[in-house]
C-alpha cells in the first residue's frame, strides 16, 4: 500500500457504539452499557453514554460502513500500559527463577543482552516482543533494550512500523565517554523521524551498573531534551545493601539517583519493594513514579510490595511484566498478580487495611499506567482529544470463557480481568489505527 492510501485510511473517521469502560479516578470504573466513542485522523473527537449516533456521524461526515456496533458480550476499553519490560530479556521468560536478582543477572541476564550485537538475533526476538505485546492489549510499553546501538535503533523502527510506543538504551561493560554519546545519538535519531508514538527514554540501568559520574551525565542530557528516564530501585535486599556500601555519601537509594538528578515528574523506578518512608517522601515530592511488577518480584523472590502504601504516600503507581524477571508479558497476568499481592500484604495488617480492588488494578494497568509514565494528558482512557489507544474486547469469542447468561457490563469487565487472555482481545488500536 502506497504511504498515500495509508494515511488516509488512517485519516478516516469512525464510530464504536456499544458498551464502553474506562478510568476516570482510581476508586471506581467508570461503565456505559451503551454509549459510543468518535474517532478523527487518530484522535477521539466524541465519547457519549447514547447510541444517538445520526448527529455526530453527521458531524463528522461518517457513512454508515464506518459505524461499527459491537455486539452481544462485546466492550471497548482502553489500551493497557506497560511501564516496565525488557524487550531483550523476552527469550528466557519462565527461565531461572532459581536465582534472586544479583546472581540471576550475571547467570541469566546478562549473557543473553550480550547477544544483542547480532542484528539479525535483534531483529527476531524484537519482532516477537513487539508483536506479542500488541497482541496482548498493552498499546504502550516503556521497555529496556541492551546497550547496543543499533540493535537498539531497530527495536525502535520494529516499534514504529508497529504503530507503538517507548524505546532505550542502557548500561553495562561500556565506557562513560561511550554510553553518553551513544545516547545522545540515539536521542538525535529518534527525534529526527518525527515520530510522537516512539520516545527515546534515558535509562541507567541501576545504580550498581553505573558510577555516580554517569548518572549525573544522564540526569543532565535527560534534563537537556526533556526525556524520560527509567531505572531499577529497592527491588532486592542484597541490592539495597550493595548500594549503601557503594555509595557511601548517600542516605539512601532514592538519594543515590536524586544526587544524580535522575528523578524528575518523567521518571519511572521499576519495584521500589524495600523503600523506606523517608525514600516515598522524596519520590511523591519529585514526583517520580514506581513501576510495580508483582509477577516478577514473587519470581525472583525479591519481595512483596504494599501498592496501597504507595499510594497513600501520594506516589504515581503503574504496573509493570518486567520480563524476564516476570515470565508473562501480558498486564491482564500483571492485574492478577497485582490483586494477589495486595491480598497476601493485607494479612495481618488489620481490617482498615483496604486490598486493592479490582476497579483499582484497571486503574494502574491504564490510566495510572499513563499517568505514571506522564501522558496522562494524551492516553489512559477515552477523553475527547487523546489518542484512540482501545482494545475491543469480546467474552463470547471461541476458546474463551462462555457466556451461559448474560452479564452485565461490569461482570464482563470483572470476567475479562480474571479469566481472559489475548484470545478475547479481538482488536487493539493504536492512536486509531487498528493493529490487531
Ligand atoms: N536490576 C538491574 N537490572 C535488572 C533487570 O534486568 N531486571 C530486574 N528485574 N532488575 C534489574
Ligand atoms: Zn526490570
Amino acid at each position: 500500500m502506497s504511504q498515500d492510501s495509508q494515511k488516509k485510511m488512517y485519516n478516516r473517521s469512525f464510530i464504536i457504539v456499544g458498551p464502553i469502560v474506562h478510568s476516570k479516578e482510581i476508586t471506581r470504573l467508570t461503565v456505559f452499557d451503551l454509549g459510543l466513542i468518535a474517532v478523527s485522523d487518530g484522535k477521539i473527537v466524541a465519547v457519549e453514554e447514547t447510541a444517538n449516533v445520526a448527529q455526530i456521524q453527521e458531524k463528522y461526515s461518517i457513512t454508515d460502513d464506518f459505524v461499527y456496533h459491537l455486539g452481544d458480550g462485546e466492550f471497548v476499553m482502553p489500551g493497557f500500559i506497560d511501564t516496565h519490560i525488557h524487550a531483550s530479556q523476552y527469550p528466557n521468560a519462565g527461565l531461572g527463577y532459581d536465582m534472586q536478582l544479583l546472581d540471576w543477572l550475571t547467570t541469566y541476564t546478562f549473557p543473553l543482552e550480550m547477544k544483542y550485537s547480532d542484528l539479525s538475533f535483534a531483529e527476531k526476538v524484537y519482532e516477537a516482543v513487539v508483536k506479542n505485546t500488541l497482541a496482548n492489549g498493552t498499546t504502550t510499553a516503556m521497555y529496556f533494550a541492551t546497550i547496543h546501538f543499533n540493535s537498539t535503533v531497530l527495536l525502535a523502527n520494529i516499534a514504529a512500523d508497529q504503530n507503538m510506543n517507548w524505546n532505550t538504551p542502557d548500561g553495562y561493560g561500556e565506557r562513560t565517554e561511550d554510553s553518553y554519546k551513544l545516547t545522545e545519538d540515539f536521542i538525535i535519531q529518534l527525534k529526527d523521524k518525527k515520530n510522537d508514538l516512539i520516545l527515546p527514554i534515558i535509562t541507567p540501568r541501576f545504580a550498581l551498573s553505573c558510577d555516580m559520574e554517569l548518572m549525573k551525565m544522564l540526569g543532565e542530557l535527560a534534563s537537556r531534551y526533556d526525556l524520560h528516564i527509567q531505572t531499577h530501585i529497592s527491588e532486592n535486599v542484597h541490592e539495597v545493601s550493595a548500594v549503601k556500601e557503594s555509595f557511601h555519601d548517600c542516605t539512601s537509594y532514592a538519594d543515590v539517583y536524586d544526587k544524580a538528578r535522575l528523578l524528575t515528574n518523567k521518571t519511572v523506578l521499576a519495584h521500589g519493594v524495600h523503600l523506606s518512608d523517608d525514600e516515598l517522601k522524596v519520590l511523591a515530592a519529585r514526583g517520580t513514579a514506581i513501576s510495580h511488577c508483582p509477577n516478577s518480584n514473587t519470581s525472583l523472590k525479591s519481595g512483596l510490595c504494599d501498592v496501597r502504601r504507595l499510594l497513600n504516600a501520594g506516589i504515581k503507581v503503574g504496573l509493570g511484566t518486567d520480563v524476564s524477571g516476570g515470565y508473562s508479558l501480558s498486564i491482564l497476568n500483571t492485574i492478577r498478580n497485582t490483586l494477589d499481592v495486595s491480598i497476601h500484604v493485607s494479612f495481618g495488617k488489620g481490617e482498615d487495611y483496604a486490598p486493592l480492588t479490582y476497579h483499582e488494578a484497571f486503574y494502574l494497568a491504564t490510566l495510572g499506567g499513563a499517568r505514571a509514565v506522564a501522558l496522562g494528558d494524551k492516553i489512559g482512557n477515552f477523553e475527547v482529544g487523546k489518542d484512540f489507544d482501545a482494545l475491543i474486547v469480546n467474552m463470547k469469542s471461541p476458546g474463551s470463557t462462555d457466556i451461559l447468561q448474560k452479564y452485565d457490563t461490569d461482570a464482563l469487565v470483572q470476567k475479562f480481568l480474571y479469566t481472559g487472555d489475548d484470545r478475547n482481545i479481538t482488536k487493539v488500536y493504536v492512536a486509531g489505527r487498528q493493529v490487531k
